[in-house]
């Protein structure tokens, strides 16, 4: 799929980053993570209503959202562990593609079922923006939905397949997105179907 001009400077696509061999390897590594911080159903602050993906963290800080709000923290809410350790072939990606002198402190996995999605949002509970927001996309393909740095504005959709990478830097780093659905079945990557997204991000300021 070839980008229009007008997507913001600092967006990267990197269709089929990872052959199908990488892809394997990195979810064998990944369900072997997920033992230690098992996948949990986020709730929205205030509601709590449950979101429709599942998810956890590696890296020294992990996302979470619960009634009192989005933060990130050094433990999971469930087990009271700490999150796993990045695996090195997510941090050499962010070394080659994140245009960032220092390493990143988390990465959110994201579980997509077939019927999950995620409304558009800022990627905002960061203490920096310097740094960019890697993702990689595992499994079933999503349309990724793009907006510009106000809500309600112009948006554009991509289509992410297993083994695309995303950077969301520079004017892009604060961009409004979200996966609008997922097509079930278009991978056999994962053995119960659906979509991993892995984004890796940097909190602290340099
Ligand atoms: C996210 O915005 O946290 C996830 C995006 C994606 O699933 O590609
Ligand atoms: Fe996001």
């Amino acid at each position: 799929m070839r980008l229009s001009d007008d997507f913001p400077k600092g967006f990267k696509y990197l269709p089929g980053y990872f052959s199908p061999e990488e892809q394997k390897g990195l979810v064998d590594t990944l369900r072997y993570l997920v033992k230690e911080a098992p996948l949990f159903t986020p709730v929205m602050p205030r509601t709590g209503k449950p979101f429709s993906v599942r998810m956890t963290n590696l890296g020294t800080l992990g996302w979470v959202s619960d009634r009192s709000g989005y933060r990130y923290q050094t433990q999971h809410p469930e087990t009271g562990q700490p999150w796993p350790v990045i695996p090195k072939v997510l941090q050499d990606l962010w070394n080659k593609v994140g245009d960032s002198p220092t390493a990143p402190e988390a990465c959110l996995v994201n579980y997509y079922a077939a019927t999950a999605k995620m409304g558009m949002h800022q990627d905002r509970d960061e203490k920096t923006f310097e740094a960019p927001v890697v993702s990689v996309s595992l499994g079933d393909t999503a349309i990724f939905r793009l907006g510009g740095v106000k809500r309600g504005g112009p948006t554009q959709s991509l289509k992410l397949n297993s083994g695309d990478v995303v950077v969301l830097g520079g004017e892009a780093r604060l961009c409004y997105h979200g996966i609008d659905r997922i097509l079930g079945g278009s991978s056999s990557l994962l053995k119960d179907g659906g979509r991993l997204n892995l984004t890796l991000r940097r909190i602290s300021p340099f």
